[in-house]
């Protein structure tokens, strides 16, 4: 039985993979997350959707730990009695306009966090896999070509991160290939990116967008929806990060893993109005503040680890919606998140 620990385990991305690997017969899954939420605002829904995820995760067996990874002590007690084979860390603030609000709190929890994990891990308890969930945000504005046309980054493009939480994330990176080099660390990195699907409840731009509609608000486009997202459905990300844990082309290796396609904004609202037809799509003149981004070239995934993302965005969007309208009526979405 093969003992994997994650970390941010109670988080959107965190309990559905917690929940895919408890169905393994060969894993023994325990999760590491205190419950850390930053929107004031949107504490309603994250409680509702809390309890849905902590009912599933006991359905499925995974072993819950109330700990945060800031108190090193508790972290090394816990890890030195589970002493889990892989972990796959995902605690983080994950929003990046979170982080820019409260950069303190990026620094703790994305920096300091990892930090104090991966001593445990290096002194006291040698783990056979660390897999960091990293972002695409480590790249900051995609590289364009002399047309204008955005280039796809790999895995080897510059990292430039123009954000708070980029750059966090990518210090990350740094020092856990630092750890890989002087203390053998065996790691994998992942890059991930606009990930949407059941359970988010962090008022990313797909969250907003389905329930503004499902409500009979209408759906803002800043900047006239322009913006280029690789939006990938949740069960692809979880497929994907599967797909590290015990492949040895994976090993100390770094992977954008996305659905491999940039579709704007404004495709995503037409979309949700295609599914729900009194949909009111308008304008806001608010001015665009995150890097110039697209797809991320996926082939090195597909290549080492047969990744094959299988939801479009049509196809995601139409279970999400789906997904949302049960739940819709116990939410409560604030106009303003801080
Ligand atoms: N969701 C996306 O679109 C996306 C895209 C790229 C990368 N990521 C990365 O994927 C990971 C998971 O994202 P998510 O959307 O599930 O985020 P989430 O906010 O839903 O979950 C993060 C979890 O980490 C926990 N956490 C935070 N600080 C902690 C600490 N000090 N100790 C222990 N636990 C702590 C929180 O309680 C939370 O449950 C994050 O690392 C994020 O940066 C997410």
């Amino acid at each position: 039985m093969k003992k994997i620990l994650i970390t941010g385990g109670l988080g959107f991305v965190g309990s559905h993979l917690a929940i895919e690997l408890s169905k393994n017969p060969c894993f023994s899954v325990s999760i590491i997350d205190p419950g850390k939420y930053f929107f004031a605002k949107g504490l309603h829904n994250y409680n509702y959707y809390n309890n849905i995820k902590i009912n599933l995760l006991h359905q499925n067996k995974v072993n819950i730990f109330n700990i945060d990874l800031l108190n090193s002590e508790k972290i090394t007690k816990l890890i030195k009695e589970i002493k889990p084979e892989i972990i796959v860390h995902l605690a983080s603030v994950s929003v990046a306009g979170v982080a820019d609000y409260y950069p303190d709190k990026a620094k703790e929890n994305i920096f300091d966090a990892t930090y104090n994990l991966l001593q445990t891990v290096v002194n006291k308890v040698p783990v056979e896999r660390f897999i960091y969930i990293s972002s695409s945000m480590v790249y900051g504005h995609f590289p364009k070509d002399e047309n204008g046309n955005i280039i796809l980054p790999n895995e080897d493009a510059p990292c430039n991160p123009i954000d708070i939480y980029g750059s966090f994330k990518l210090c990350c990176e740094h020092l856990i290939k630092a750890f890989h080099y002087r203390k053998k660390l065996p790691y994998v990195i992942i890059r991930p990116t606009a990930i949407y699907g059941h359970n988010d409840c962090n008022f990313r731009v797909t969250e907003l967008f389905v329930t503004n509609a499902l409500l009979g608000r209408p759906i803002l486009l800043d900047n006239g929806g322009l913006h280029l997202l690789d939006f990938t459905y949740i069960d692809d990300v979880v497929k994907g990060i599967c797909s590290t844990i015990e492949n040895p082309n994976a090993l100390n290796q770094t992977f954008n893993l996305s659905y491999g396609k940039g579709r704007s904004i404004k495709e995503l609202a037409e979309i949700i109005q295609q599914y729900i037809p009194d949909t009111k799509i308008e304008k806001s003149n608010f001015p665009p503040f995150r890097p110039n981004r697209g797809a991320l070239d996926i082939s090195k995934a597909k290549q080492l680890l047969n990744f094959s993302p299988e939801f479009s965005l049509e196809k995601g969007i139409k279970i999400y919606i789906e997904q949302v309208k049960e739940h819709i009526l116990n939410l409560h979405y604030p106009v303003k998140y801080f």
